[in-house]
């Protein structure tokens, strides 16, 4: 099938990569220059893995190939996905400019008969704008379908070739058909397909990133009251997760949750709930945990250390997840703007994202070696669980800095060994020792 992309961030080129993969011609499309120049060198725009090798194999093999020219790209296609941004406005609701320009864009350039497939995140209800624009704008057949992405950053390629489910909402059986065309190398096996109306579909991936939020702020929530009462919240974690009714992931307590999903798509999700009549508080909560997350690690750091002023602060973890190198409410980075402005002299190291770390946040130190980034610091605080955390050299690190104190926002030392090595360990959610 010819397949044109709208649209090559994240959820795009992973989506365009893997249809390629599957055997389809598809030619991917962005407005930002510099994107689509790097794609056309073969070099993908971001770090993801697998994704250049990914990359490699299906543009070698002619099955993807990428233009800045809208028409180009839209021309005999018989599918078009929408992946463009839908970033918050100041009122919380879903900026969908570029939804809209992706809609035009297709109606004035298909050549024929096209079925539209919307995945960017999207309010529910935002198809019969979409409805009513092919209406005007195109003499030729529309087939409308709402299959919001699942996709993890850091793990995308392998949830976009492996998917557990395909979300489908179409009033229209050709365009399920089309989908089930698109999809036949996954479906069956695992591979659940939900084949829903169109508003059901909008409305569940809010559903399902809201729902992921608030299992992080509730551990988040429940890190706190373990604090104050000297339990564990890990241990509690694994016992609440023991339950299949509950189960054990996203219950990680730490620094909240950040990433350009959760937090939009919150405000989005409540916003769009206010308009239709329901006041979704609890949402509000979530989000009022998850900053009580980041400010509680701010007042650890500063009960540690009394004065923070001229204090040398190593960050460890940038990324607002680990696998990526996507800053974008990276917690790490809304910790470095915290403590700059309290007085503090911060450092920060990743292994993916200095580079993006420092386009963000230009006044921040950043090294490519962790063990610079300790010398002569008065606090080292994990921001982010990149497994290679868990292997530093504790006794070297003890042997180099100013003052033995480690604040893990994310729980991934273990407690005995950093006691060991003879730091003060503040960990989240859990008893500190050697204090
Ligand atoms: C999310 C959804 O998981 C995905 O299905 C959707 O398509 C896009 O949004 P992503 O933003 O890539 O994916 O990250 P995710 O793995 O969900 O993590 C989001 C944030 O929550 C990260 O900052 C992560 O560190 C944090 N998190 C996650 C926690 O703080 N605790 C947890 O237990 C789990």
């Amino acid at each position: 099938m010819k397949v044109a992309v709208i649209g090559v961030g994240h959820v795009g080129l992973v989506t365009a990569a893997t249809l390629a993969y599957f055997g389809h011609d598809v030619v991917g499309h962005d407005e930002d220059d510099a994107k689509i120049d790097s794609l056309k060198r073969g070099v993908a725009p971001f770090y993801e893995p697998g994704l250049q090798e990914l990359l490699d194999q299906v543009v070698d093999s002619g099955k993807l190939s990428f233009t800045g020219d809208p028409a180009q790209a839209i021309r005999g296609a018989n599918c078009a996905f929408v992946c463009v941004g839908t970033p918050a406005r100041a009122d919380g609701e879903a900026n969908l400019l570029a939804v809209e320009n992706a809609a035009w864009a297709v109606a004035r350039n298909a050549t024929g008969e096209i079925v539209v497939i919307q995945k960017s995140t999207v309010p529910v209800s935002t198809a019969d704008r979409l409805r009513s624009i092919f209406a005007k704008a195109t003499t030729h057949r529309v087939r409308l379908v709402s299959s919001p992405e699942f996709l993890r950053e850091g793990t995308a390629v392998e949830d976009s070739l492996k998917p557990d489910r395909i979300l489908v909402g179409s009033d229209d059986p050709q365009a399920h058909k089309v989908m089930k065309e698109l999809y036949a190398p996954v479906l069956g096996g695992d591979c659940r397909y939900f084949e829903v109306d169109i508003h059901t579909a909008e409305l569940a991936k809010h559903a399902c990133n809201a729902f992921l939020a608030l299992k992080i702020s509730f551990a988040n929530a429940l890190a706190r009251v373990c604090e104050a009462s000297g339990a564990d919240v890990v241990s509690v974690a694994d016992i609440m997760g023991s339950d299949p009714r509950i189960g054990r992931d996203f219950l990680n307590a730490g620094l909240g949750y950040g990433g350009y999903c959760f937090p939009k798509d919150l405000l989005a999700f409540k916003a769009v709930a206010g308009r239709l009549g329901y006041d979704f508080g609890l949402l509000e909560e979530v989000m009022k945990i998850n900053r009580g997350a980041l400010d509680s690690t701010v007042r650890k750091i500063k009960d540690a250390l009394w004065n923070v002023e001229s204090k040398r602060i190593l960050l460890l973890g940038l990324s607002f997840k680990p696998g990526t190198d996507d800053v974008r409410e990276s917690p790490a980075l809304n910790l470095a703007k915290a403590l700059t402005a309290a007085g503090a002299v911060v450092v920060g190291h990743d292994p993916q994202a200095n580079a993006a770390a420092q386009h963000d946040l230009p006044g921040l130190k950043v090294v490519d070696d962790p063990y610079e980034g300790a010398d002569g610091a008065h606090c080292i605080v994990i921001c982010t669980d990149w497994p290679e955390f868990r292997d530093l050299d504790l006794v070297r690190l003890k042997g180099i800095v100013t003052l033995p104190i480690i604040v893990d926002g994310r729980n991934v030392l273990d407690a005995g060994a950093v006691a060991e090595a003879g730091f003060s360990y503040i960990p989240t959610g859990r008893p500190p020792s050697n204090l």
